[in-house]
């Protein structure tokens, strides 16, 4: 993998701040870069595929309508689905996720029923599940993390036994970067008749889903953080749970008759994709897919593993740096939540980004994990397969400076 070369696709690489200073994007987890090719595709569906989709006959709607057609063969091998009537294009994770539960899960559960999530899922994976819990007495329940991020299984063991209906997690988490054993979870799931449901927003570059062998019923992405545009998400539905949704969005596109005293809706995908779809990120998350595929992923995850032992052997220079999250290389990605001792992190952020160094700082969309962890913010720096060692020395450079620039 020649990462030099990986680099000139991504024109971003060369920008530069307001004082002309380059940008190190160490943001990742939050959104990822777009190259070339994405941004290429896009722009030609503006000029030779601007119909809508699946509406008139005409060229312009016909080609909108194979790019979906495309896409979604693409995403259904991506995952190991084994039909592609079960992907359902979406805004993003937090869209597919609120689909589960209010199209879903608010059909399928009785008061008294109770749902499994990790304390650890971002609140898009969170917030839907405890209005539903609110709306309809059901009862929402966590299971815990220990202090690096991992699952404590014990505490999963006595949860799971309760029998809840449905089990949510994420198997990457966005926090601490942990790589939790999601096959695990889903079998001790299965076990009790669960349905499952995989937010594997920050999975989709580490680990190679097989829907279908993982007897996975709902899992749901971004593609703004897999190298596509924003606005474009995928929600996978089985067969098992697709039937028993739902229409989240009524309009048009979605229906197979409308009269004047009744209305009949279409099934699978086409229930959920109601109204003019995003055509042109919907061909960029295609073309994303296959720039992905080229580079392969083995050799993105071996890379990555390269960037993350530096960057860890690298922390260890600095004595006020502390470091959250698994000491197992083997159990973490590249997503590093840090602080450094005494300063804020928005302070530690915003010094950062005065030298060109893009991260993020804040609760990360995870206040439950964040306050049994007993902390209010953290840094984080979360790399991808483009970014470099010398990136890495210049931002642990610049972390060795804070406290100077700060004056103690
Ligand atoms: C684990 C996880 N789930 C869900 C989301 C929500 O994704 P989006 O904002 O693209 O809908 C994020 C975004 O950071 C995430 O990291």
């Amino acid at each position: 993998m020649d990462i030099y070369k990986i680099r000139e696709d991504f024109p971003s690489l060369l920008s530069k701040n307001d004082e002309g200073t380059p940008i190190v994007y160490f943001d990742n987890a939050a959104t990822s870069l777009k190259p070339k090719c994405v941004m290429e595709t896009m722009q030609d569906v503006y000029i030779n595929a601007f119909g809508n989709a699946n509406r008139g006959s005409h060229i312009m709607g016909v080609r909108a309508s194979n790019v979906m057609d495309t896409t979604r063969e693409n995403v259904k091998n991506f995952i190991g689905a084994d039909n592609k009537r079960n992907i359902i294009f979406t805004k993003g994770a937090t869209e597919a996720l609120n689909i589960i539960v209010f199209s879903y899960a608010s059909n399928y559960l009785k008061e008294g029923d109770e749902i499994l999530i990790g304390i650890d899922s971002h609140h898009a994976n969170l917030v839907p599940w405890k209005m539903l819990c609110e709306q309809r007495g059901v009862k929402l329940t966590f299971f815990y993390v220990d202090s690096k991020g991992e699952i404590i299984y014990d505490d999963f063991l006595e949860k799971i036994k309760r029998k809840p209906k449905i089990v949510s997690f994420t198997p990457i988490t966005n926090t601490f970067g942990v790589i939790h054993d999601y096959k695990k979870i889903i079998e001790l799931s299965k076990e009790v008749g669960a349905k499952v449901v995989v937010d594997a927003s920050q999975s989709m570059t580490h680990i190679k889903f097989d829907v279908n062998k993982d007897d996975i019923d709902f899992l749901v992405f971004s593609g703004h953080k897999i190298l596509s545009p924003q606005g474009i998400g995928v929600l996978y539905a089985s067969d098992k749970v697709i039937n028993d949704m739902n229409p989240f969005l009524y309009g048009g596109d979605m229906i197979d008759y409308v009269f004047e005293d009744e209305v009949t809706f279409k099934n699978y995908f086409e229930g959920f994709e109601g109204g003019t779809q995003n055509v042109s990120s919907i061909a960029g998350l295609n073309s994303a897919i296959e720039y992905l595929n080229s580079i392969g992923l083995q050799n993105i995850i071996e890379y990555e593993n390269k960037l993350k032992k530096y960057f860890v052997e690298k922390s260890k220079e600095v004595e006020e740096f502390i470091f959250y999250g698994p000491d197992d290389l083997n159990k973490r990605v590249c997503v590093f939540s840090f602080n450094i001792k005494d300063v804020h992190p928005h302070d530690v952020a915003t010094i950062l980004d005065s030298y060109g160094i893009a991260v993020r700082s804040g609760h990360h969309c995870a206040q439950p994990f964040m306050r049994r962890q007993g902390l209010n913010s953290t840094t984080r720096a979360s790399l991808y397969f483009y970014n470099t060692i010398e990136e890495i020395d210049y931002f642990f450079d610049k972390v060795k400076s804070i406290k100077k620039v700060l004056k103690f």
